[in-house]
């Protein structure tokens, strides 16, 4: 049994830099068309000339793949609107993130007060650049996406014209919002569609599950995987692949990310044939990207067979999710 895709994309990637970026970047060419690629990099990518930089490199480590790097800039809220009209042609999204939230956020915005943002924001909404957001409150762990809930609100009624992407939701509650406001969007990654908080701490203590957003609850990947399995137009797949290297996570002070890139398209397929839902399937990992990002990916067919694909432990000194594990769907041919 075969299943082709057309032009994959994965709207929210971590390819990291140097020795990494050329250990990891080429599994997310192989089986995608494109990626939005985050720019918590150290220091984080905010002017055009590093990103410009930043997207050769990237595309080095590509080698012969056949694949775009949709690139994304650090949201600050001093951006004047000429640096943001300069930028605009290089760039898919602006992406926010509260100040210290995550890997790498130190940069990120201290307070999401209206007027403290109003001005970028405004500026964001006459350029037609997205805003992807890392939405996270500082509260108690699991309950910090739906305390960001409000503010996702408040951007969203307060600014219509700006296409708002709630980064990799993990929660019913943020599903429900989407159908609340024309201009909320999200992106769903593989982990969440398939694990809870006890896949992580349930038993003995999984690292490579560790991420942040931390999994939820049995009800919220309902409600996650019911929206994705729809094919929903509002939401679309990112992977939030986020390679650190073995003795970051198997350490004390685990580091937050989960490495998906190589296995995500093989899982997916199954996910949505175990649920009946293939005919979905594009939408979810293509179509309503185009749509939410206006833009027309490179022409890539990924044709995948259902024959087992044993996955590596390792690539590199990076361990992916589902690690020697054997699946049922492997890429069969690209082109
Ligand atoms: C990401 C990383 O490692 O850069 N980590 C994660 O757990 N998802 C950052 C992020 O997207 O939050
Ligand atoms: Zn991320």
């Amino acid at each position: 049994m075969y299943f082709t895709l057309q032009s994959p994309l994965d709207m929210h990637l971590h390819l990291r830099d140097e020795m990494m970026l050329y250990q990891v970047a080429v599994h997310s060419a192989k089986s995608f068309a494109g990626g939005l690629v985050m720019p918590n990099l150290v220091p984080p990518v905010t002017s055009i000339e590093t990103l410009l930089a930043y997207k050769e490199r990237i595309l080095t480590a590509c080698g012969n793949e056949k694949f775009e790097p949709l690139m994304s800039l650090f949201f600050r809220n001093d951006y004047s609107y000429e640096f943001l009209q300069k930028a605009k042609p290089y760039i898919y999204a602006l992406k926010l993130y509260p100040s210290g939230i995550t890997t790498n956020s130190e940069g990120g915005v201290n307070s999401m007060d209206i007027e403290n943002l109003r001005a970028t924001f405004e500026a964001m909404s006459e350029l037609e650049i997205p805003l992807c957001v890392h939405g996270e409150t500082n509260g108690f762990v699991m309950d910090r996406e739906a305390e960001f809930g409000s503010i996702y609100e408040q951007f969203a009624s307060n600014f219509p014209k700006l296409k708002i992407i709630m980064e990799h939701i993990t929660t019913k509650h943020s599903v429900d919002l989407l159908s609340r406001y024309e201009n909320l969007y999200a992106t769903i990654t593989l982990h969440h569609l398939l694990i809870t908080l006890d896949d992580v701490i349930g038993g003995a203590m999984q690292p490579h599950l560790f991420c942040k957003p931390i999994a939820k609850r049995p009800e919220d990947r309902e409600a996650l995987l019911h929206v994705a399995l729809s094919g929903d137009s509002k939401v679309m797949f990112g992977s939030d692949s986020a390679p650190h290297p073995l003795h970051k996570k198997e350490c004390c002070g685990c580091a937050a990310g989960v490495f998906s890139a190589p296995i995500a398209l093989q899982v997916l397929v199954e996910l949505f044939e175990k649920h009946n839902k293939l005919e979905n399937l594009q939408a979810f990992i293509s179509n309503n990207a185009r749509v939410i990002y206006n833009f027309i990916p490179l022409a890539k067919e990924v044709i995948l067979e259902k024959k087992p694909f044993l996955v590596p432990n390792n690539y590199g000194d990076v361990v992916p999710m589902f690690a020697g594990a054997e699946l049922a769907w492997s890429i069969k041919n690209v082109h």
